[in-house]
């Protein structure tokens, strides 16, 4: 029975990170998690929770900073929740996550004998995301070095949300993993919604006006969408913003106001107007076109993106000749990537705007090979006529549900090419997979430098 008592502080060693990006002290073998430290840290921490065989533990003070440690880019990035390991060098990162994806297989999917690659790197790693989204609140959270300066008006904030809490959020004046355009847009939004008669939107009690700020990059073409949400139709004060920022930056391309009065946290509106521009932004994967509206799920890291279809397209191994089934198809991006490569794809979707974007995109690239069905898999599979050659299933976070991984095993296609944001997922699944598929290989791609999320690849083929 460990001594570790909950409530007490304790100093530990950092000896390891485990999944989730949690540091891991093992005091007397008994493991605490701790969050935002890393290993060769020593720290002084409090217990919080404490079970049977583990305990997690919140960081009070770093008493001894390991040597992997570097100054993190970011002057938020030991308080907001976006990047955690930024003070981890990147070639660590990398490391770590391999060996993640590696540990999941062992422990979750008892598949121990799989080749994991090293990770494909992102590059870049600041600057790579194409999409974020800022919330406002009435409440902001002070950083340390703010606490003392009474100027600095608490009741409004946009930014990030500080872990833990849901209405408090950090006032965000210049975010690394964006493009650097992108902090001078928020900047602008902030000065007018602080001089506009409207308070932000307070979860709490459902008022106020602002909600949140999205902004997209196209890379390939370097142009913005601006989306405000707010949570009411004032189309006066929102055409005030829009000539603004028009005015400013002739990079944005599109202004849209998506309006919501949903009590819940989600940023898409039950109208959405176009204030300028178009309705859309443009963007290119390899030689392809995509048009991706304000709400459309698009892979927020376009550089890696390509890596990670490339890899897709590799381990698929198409000659021409091919009936694919691409699963969890989004807005059509795999099966626009592939169409070159089979005689026919079919996507299967389940929602509705994801597949009329799909159908455009396809349209937009004069592809006539691909096809996009809407619909929950698990009801949509037991129908289809077509016996597939090549399958491609990239699932949301929770994976594959398990009716659709019996159903997969009775479609039985020679080979399965299985994309994954999840290892945890990833390795429960192929595990179910595995009893009439062997796991080839499992190539990790990076698309979230600074967090402990990788994306991966894996190959399987009949047995
Ligand atoms: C990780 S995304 C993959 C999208 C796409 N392959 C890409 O690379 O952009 C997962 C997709 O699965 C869809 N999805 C989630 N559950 C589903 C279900 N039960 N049936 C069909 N599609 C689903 C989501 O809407 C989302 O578009």
């Amino acid at each position: 029975m460990t001594a570790i008592k909950k409530s007490k502080t304790y100093e530990l060693e950092i000896t390891d990170l485990a999944f989730g990006g949690k540091g891991l002290a093992k005091p007397e073998g008994y493991p605490v998690f701790i969050d935002r430290c890393i290993p060769g840290d020593l720290v002084l921490a409090k217990i919080i929770k404490k079970k049977k065989s583990w305990a997690e533990g919140k960081l009070i003070k770093i008493l001894k900073m390991s040597s992997s440690r570097h100054p993190g880019k970011c002057r938020y990035c030991n308080y907001c929740g976006g990047c955690k390991w930024q003070e981890l060098s990147y070639d660590l990162q990398l490391e770590y996550k391999k060996r993640h994806v590696i540990e999941s297989l062992h422990h979750i999917g008892r598949l121990k004998d799989v080749k994991v690659h090293d990770v494909l790197a992102s590059d870049p790693i600041y600057e790579y995301r194409n999409k974020m989204e800022f919330s406002c609140s009435p409440k902001r959270w002070l950083m340390p070095d703010e606490l003392e300066n009474e100027e600095i008006k608490k009741d409004f904030g946009i930014g990030l949300h500080v872990p833990g809490t849901f209405d408090k959020v950090i006032d965000i004046h210049q975010c690394e993993i964006m493009p650097s355009l992108g902090n001078q847009i928020l900047e602008t939004v902030r000065s007018f919604i602080k001089i506009s008669a409207f308070p932000a939107y307070d979860l709490k009690t459902h008022e106020g006006f602002w909600r949140f700020l999205m902004l997209r990059h196209s890379v390939a073409f370097d142009t913005w969408m601006v989306n405000i949400v707010t949570r009411d139709k004032r189309l006066d004060v929102v055409t005030e913003l829009c000539s603004i920022l028009t005015q400013n930056f002739p990079q944005i391309g599109s202004v849209m106001n998506n309006i919501t009065d949903s009590k819940s946290g989600i940023s898409t509106g039950q109208e959405e107007i176009c204030l300028s521009g178009k309705d859309h932004i443009r963007e290119k994967l390899g030689k392809f076109s995509f048009k991706i509206s304000a709400n459309s799920f698009f892979q927020t890291n376009t550089r890696s993106c390509e890596k990670l279809y490339s890899k897709v397209s590799e381990y698929a191994g198409l000659k021409g000749d091919e009936t694919v089934l691409d699963l969890y198809s989004g807005t059509g991006t795999i099966p626009i990537w592939l169409s070159g490569q089979a005689k026919t794809i079919l996507g299967i979707e389940i929602v509705k705007s994801a597949v009329i974007d799909a159908k455009m995109n396809a349209d937009l690239n004069s592809i006539s090979n691909c096809e996009f069905l809407e619909g929950d898999i698990k009801d949509v599979l037991p129908g289809l006529k077509l016996i597939p050659d090549v399958m491609i299933i990239d699932p949301p976070r929770v994976g594959m549900h398990k009716d659709v991984v019996g159903q997969v095993l009775s479609l039985g296609p020679q080979k399965i090419v299985y994309v994954s944001c999840n290892p945890a997922t990833l390795a429960r699944d192929l595990e179910m997979i595995s009893t009439i598929y062997n796991v080839k290989e499992i190539q990790p791609v990076d698309m979230f430098p600074h967090t402990y999320h990788i994306e991966s690849v894996a190959l399987l083929l009949k047995k």
